[in-house]
């Protein structure tokens, strides 16, 4: 895909936590030439004229889990999440990798990470990684990269944006932080697009944080949501042992809809947006809870899930639904410790109705997004 990145917006205008247009890292802005980027996606790494140099010899980023969709918001809202769920990437520059390109060295963490393959140009991180290097023209070092899974696959909370997240991060601040958050967010969409879909609502709040908006791809455009930071806002994450693979996931959806479900859920998607930038938690949660054309088809091929949500909303959660394609399901709240009952009750329903062991997590949003949490000077 060739394409540009138009300015992006932050809503509200007056509050906004990056500049979109300038490099990510704010320490390193003057490190980066004006012409040290692309966002010309090709296969070659040959796309920039200016080769980048290395800052550091190796850097570890860490990126978020997130919540795709969020009930009406499906493919264009997401949020990113707390709690310390998300995955770690290490990135060196190593004299044994080909100058130019980007080998994988490990994979290792949660029981997933033995599934995953080597072979970077199949590998969310490889991927993410490979694209970060084309667009800054790295060509003078090769790169080996370690993963490190925090999150399990296809849990619904965003386990391959992750890794790309953190990978496309890693390899920009490495050589400075001279990509922008939208270039990082695209080089993330290279690898979504070939493992789990075109699609940022993941890999957009997990490089940005917060909640995030994907208004366009073609001119890409998204748009940051923020939620006021004197409100609490409060996930309760329930992962049921269930695999519920997202390509299946998006089988079971209707390739058309009635015009009269179509009113209802941008309603719904715009109360959403609404309540996310006024901070009104009952609200986020009643309309992430009234999505009528995704949830109904997918909630009946998660075991529990219908029950899952009832119990959720019984304990008093302001809403629930689906994380992201499933399994996970996601209620809403705005006290820790409701929360952490609310999990409780999610937890049992998935045993009594779905027969399925289930971990909970109660998370707050996380407004960081990816983030550099080591580097080892070159
Ligand atoms: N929006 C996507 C879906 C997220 O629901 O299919 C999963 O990656």
């Amino acid at each position: 895909m060739a394409t540009a990145a138009t300015p992006t917006t932050t809503f509200p205008p007056t509050r906004t936590p990056l500049n979109r247009n300038r490099p990510f890292s704010q320490l390193s802005r003057l490190r980066c030439s004006a012409g040290a980027k692309s966002l010309i996606l090709t296969a070659s790494t040959a796309s920039n004229p200016t080769d980048s140099s290395p800052v550091f010899r190796s850097l570890t980023a860490f990126a978020p889990a997130t919540v795709a969709n969020l009930g009406p918001g499906f493919d264009f809202l997401g949020c990113a999440v707390g709690g310390g769920l998300g995955d770690t990437v290490t990135v060196s520059v190593d004299p044994a990798v080909v100058p130019g390109t980007l080998s994988i060295a490990e994979i290792c963490g949660s029981s997933c990470a033995s599934k995953l393959g080597r072979d970077p140009l199949w590998n969310c991180a490889g991927i993410a990684g490979i694209a970060a290097m084309r667009m800054l023209g790295v060509r003078s070092v090769g790169l080996s990269l370690s993963l490190h899974k925090g999150l399990p696959l296809g849990s619904g909370l965003g386990s391959s944006a992750a890794s790309a997240a953190a990978a496309a991060l890693a390899v920009s601040e490495l050589f400075g932080g001279c990509l922008t958050p939208d270039e990082l967010v695209l080089a993330g969409l290279e690898s979504e697009k070939k493992v789990s879909g075109y699609h940022a609502d993941n890999v957009g709040p997990s490089i940005l944080g917060g909640f995030v908006l994907i208004r366009s791809y073609e001119p890409f455009e998204i748009i940051q949501l923020e939620f006021p930071h004197d409100r609490d806002l409060f996930f309760v994450l329930v992962s049921p042992d269930f695999e519920a693979p997202t390509k299946k996931m998006r089988e079971a959806l209707p390739a058309n809809i009635p015009l009269k479900d179509h009113i209802w859920n941008s309603s719904q998607a715009a109360a959403l947006v609404a309540a996310v930038v006024q901070g009104n938690v009952r609200v986020l949660g009643s309309a992430m809870a009234a999505d009528a054309i995704v949830e109904p088809r997918r909630a009946p091929l998660i075991p529990g899930m219908v029950g899952v949500k009832k119990a959720a909303m019984e304990a008093g959660a302001f809403g629930c639904t689906i994380s992201g394609s499933g399994p996970t399901a996601v209620a809403v709240i705005d006290e820790e410790e409701k929360g952490n009952q609310i999990a409780s009750r999610m937890v049992e329903a998935f045993t009594k109705e779905g027969n399925l062991q289930s971990i909970a997590t109660v998370a707050k949003l996380d407004r960081v997004g990816a983030r550099v949490i080591r580097t080892e000077a070159a």
